[in-house]
């Protein structure tokens, strides 16, 4: 990795317009055109007059809001870029009409040290979307000693996990949840107990009997839940559940919220739009952790969006290898592609699924997303970042998404941007596509191409 120094707004073209769409503001969508001008939005509504020279970014048919937020990405840089690298990871993110993502620690080296994370937020910098990190909870997220949270805390950390694997020991976890309480981050929890998972590969059930592969109890991520909530209630930390997978967690959340635990939680696409039933196939593009449930498991996901139980959409993007992928069910890592393909199944399955609205939509991808990862807020931290997930409005800096409900499109893994293929949703036809993408006023896609 090279170190790099940080850009700001220096791409972007001094004046574009965004016209013809409907716009998500605060005062809910309204059709209006507006302009940016040095990467800020200046003008918006009906009568804008555009100026001469503008970069025109036509919305007739489109939804233009906040950009998205992933939560939950792993860009695999450092370690595997053979599999990722930040840029080609941003890339995709952009094309799949996010402006920012969290970057997963799970690395080699593990983002545990303010040395690699600076590397990362580097090269983050210069990428087509803005990279946040998630710091590892643990010194190489090995479960024992606490990182060095307060100093990853100042160069902005705002999220820690050992995600990849969840914090076995309870102790450790209090531990973690009481010091990230006191600096005002959050701990973010990979809910899996190793002891009650077993080694399994798959949900433990019909489909792992039907195949011979050993699988993983519910209650695996479930007993990891209920314990998170117990430590963050009991100590008044702030606990953020990543990709929830079964009904029970579902519940689990929906209680303590109900109870005022500080609680938020997320859920991945395949969760709500895959079963096990997908692994009839016996291929490791399917083979997932958490793993892919019965389908009253993905019921209860979709319906914990809509009661608004489960705060955000995230990705899980795990890219991986084809030679590392095309090994023995067993063998092979767990993971999905979902940064090109998170928006269309959203869409589909909730939105046009009647689950909820497209205002929602943006909360679940934008607004709520960008509020958890504390990317709302402009930082002047070292490595400061622009706000992200705000309603359109003058003086707002343009984050942004335009996004196109009646365009369909065809899932191809090899035209992906991401440099790994591992796609479950290979040959699918999506509904709802990502038109244009603008990052600080930088058209980063333009009619669904990324401009570099
Ligand atoms: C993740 C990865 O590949 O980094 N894989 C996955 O299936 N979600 C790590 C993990 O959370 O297990």
């Amino acid at each position: 990795m090279t170190i790099i120094q940080t850009a700001r707004y220096d791409m972007a073209p001094d004046t574009i317009a965004i016209v013809g769409g409907v716009v998500l503001t605060e005062e809910g969508l309204v059709r209006a055109d507006l302009v940016i001008e040095h990467g800020l939005i200046t003008a918006l509504g009906t009568d804008v007059v555009l100026p001469e020279g503008a970069t025109v970014l036509e919305a007739k048919d489109c939804i233009v809001g906040p950009g998205f937020v992933d939560l939950h990405t792993h860009l695999r840089e450092p370690g595997k870029e053979q599999a990722e690298t930040i840029a080609t990871g941003a890339r995709a993110a952009a094309l799949g009409g996010y402006t920012a993502v969290v970057a997963m620690p799970n690395t080699d080296p593990v983002l545990d040290s303010a040395f690699v994370v600076r590397a990362v937020l580097d090269l983050g910098a210069v990428s087509t979307c803005e990279v946040a990190v998630a710091g590892a909870i643990t010194v190489g997220r090995k479960g024992e000693s606490l990182a060095p949270i307060a100093e990853l805390a100042k160069l902005g950390v705002q999220l820690f996990t050992d995600d990849g694997s969840g914090v076995q020991h309870g102790g450790v976890a209090r531990r973690a949840l009481d010091y990230c309480r006191g600096l005002g981050v959050t701990y973010a929890e990979h809910c899996e107990d190793n002891a009650i998972a077993a080694g399994g590969v798959v949900h433990e059930g019909e489909w792992s009997a039907k195949l011979g592969l050993p699988g993983q109890p519910a209650s695996a991520e479930e007993a990891m839940v209920a314990r998170d909530l117990l430590l963050a209630g009991e100590l008044g930390a702030r606990l953020h559940l990543l990709h929830l997978s079964t009904s029970g967690s579902v519940e689990l959340v929906r209680q303590a919220k109900h109870a005022g635990i500080n609680v938020t939680a997320e859920a991945a696409p395949h969760h709500f739009t895959l079963t096990d039933a997908a692994l009839e196939s016996y291929d490791a593009v399917f083979k997932v952790n958490p793993p892919l449930r019965p389908e009253h498991h993905v019921q209860a996901i979709i319906d914990g969006f809509a009661d608004g139980t489960i705060d955000a959409v995230a990705t899980d993007h795990a890219p991986h290898t084809p030679e590392t992928k095309d090994l023995p069910f067993d063998e092979a890592p767990p993971g999905m592609l979902g940064l090109e393909t998170a928006f269309s199944l959203t869409f589909e399955r909730l939105v046009l699924g009647a689950k909820m609205s497209i205002e929602q939509l943006f909360a679940v991808m934008s607004m709520n997303p960008a509020r958890i990862a504390g990317l709302d807020a402009a930082s002047s931290r070292p490595y400061g970042h622009t706000p992200h997930g705000k309603p359109v409005a003058v003086g707002n800096v343009a984050n942004l998404v335009v996004i196109d409900p009646e365009a369909t499109w065809t899932v191809e893994g090899s035209s992906l941007a991401s440099l790994a293929a591992n796609t479950p949703y290979e040959g699918r036809t999506m509904h709802g596509a990502i038109r244009h993408t603008v990052l600080r006023g930088e058209p980063v896609v333009l009619e669904g191409k990324a401009t570099r």
